[in-house]
């Protein structure tokens, strides 16, 4: 018997000491976990233990945030000591029903928050040895769609316009991008800010100033993430308040009736104003027909149209007809 225990213990040395760096049990996380804002979160850790240790049992299991001392001497987000599990609100195993031959000590947060971003601490303590390991967790919020706005909000073609455009609700840090209808960006001519909310969520807003009578009339704010991929984006289109011309340019069906009856009204009294001058003219034009007639000398007699402008001509003509009558 003694024996035995002798080379079992000799057995276990040997072993030890052929692995000299090697631990028995080790706690294995990833690195890095990621996490949506409001969503649950996953901090992975396993227990591996080498091939000799048999039925490995877990005894204690630590899981704290780095950063808290308060915490974590006293009050660690997730505690499993002596048969009991001692968790903090919104934390628990992410195994539904862990117990001490769960290798998985994977700590679960259900309602993730931005200032749960940060490094966190697994110990675990077996029947067979102990190891500690850490992780960190990420937080990433979507950026809501943008809106735009023009401060003034009615624009004239002879107004300086400023565009400001808002996006709320992510994590970390965005950016809010201009880009024209052409797709040639304007970014550098615009002015961003990041807001930090009570939620620890990013507010961005950006002002664009644009220069009276820029020819774009559509602008595109876009709001990318921190690792610059686009998330949402909104157009806004420029219009001016007098801008008659725009007007034309629509077909008559597009345009309710008001808008057509001002150009038939218009078209009409065109015409009518030219038939009037029609008329005139060829009123004048027979009326100085008739005149011409009425110096011709046979029909002398005949005067009887207000032809006043022309008398003394007429005079000297009929003067001159007489001499050819006396000659
Ligand atoms: C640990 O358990 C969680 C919850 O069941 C699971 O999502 C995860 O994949 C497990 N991890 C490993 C390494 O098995
Ligand atoms: C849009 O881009 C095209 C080619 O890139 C260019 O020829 C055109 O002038 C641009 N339009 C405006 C309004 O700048
Ligand atoms: C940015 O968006 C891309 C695509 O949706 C996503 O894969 C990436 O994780 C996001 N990055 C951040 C920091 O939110």
């Amino acid at each position: 018997m003694a024996s035995k225990g002798i080379l079992l213990f000799f057995t276990a040395i040997y072993i030890r000491t052929r692995n000299t760096n090697a631990a028995f049990v080790n706690v294995e996380c990833q690195a890095e976990n990621v996490g949506q804002y409001g969503q649950q979160s996953l901090l992975q850790c396993v227990v591996k233990t080498s091939q000799d240790v048999v039925d490995p049992e877990i005894r204690v299991v630590i899981w704290k945030k780095e950063g808290v001392e308060k915490q974590v001497k006293n009050n660690p987000l997730l505690l499993f000591n002596r048969g009991e599990i001692k968790l903090k609100p919104g934390y628990s195993f992410a195994e539904p029903s862990w117990n001490v031959r769960n290798m998985n000590v994977s700590l679960l947060i259900t309602n993730t928050a931005v200032e749960q971003e940060g490094d966190y601490t697994c110990t675990v303590i077996t029947n067979s040895g102990d190891s500690s390991s850490s992780t960190s967790l990420k937080v990433t919020a979507k950026y809501n769609k943008p809106t735009i706005h023009s401060n003034p909000e009615t624009i004239t073609v002879n107004t300086d316009v400023t565009l400001m455009c808002d996006s709320d609700g992510g994590y970390p840090k965005g950016q809010l991008r201009w880009f024209d209808e052409n797709k040639t960006e304007w970014t550098k001519s615009s002015q961003m800010e990041a807001k930090l909310t009570e939620s620890g969520l990013f507010h961005l807003s950006s002002k664009l100033s644009l220069l009276k009578g820029s020819i774009f009339t559509k602008y595109t704010c876009k709001v990318f993430n921190a690792s610059g991929d686009k998330e949402e984006e909104a157009t806004f289109e420029v219009q001016h308040a007098t801008g008659s011309l725009g007007n034309f340019t629509a077909t008559l069906s597009d345009l309710p009736a008001s808008k057509i009856v001002a150009p038939v009204v218009v078209i009409g009294s065109l015409i009518v104003g030219l038939l009037v001058l029609l008329a005139l003219l060829i009123y004048r034009k027979r009326s100085q027909q008739a005149r011409r007639q009425s110096t011709t000398p046979l029909m002398g007699d005949h005067r009887g149209l207000p032809t006043r402008d022309y008398d003394d001509g007429d005079h000297q003509e009929r003067d001159q007809t007489c001499q050819v009558s006396q000659a």
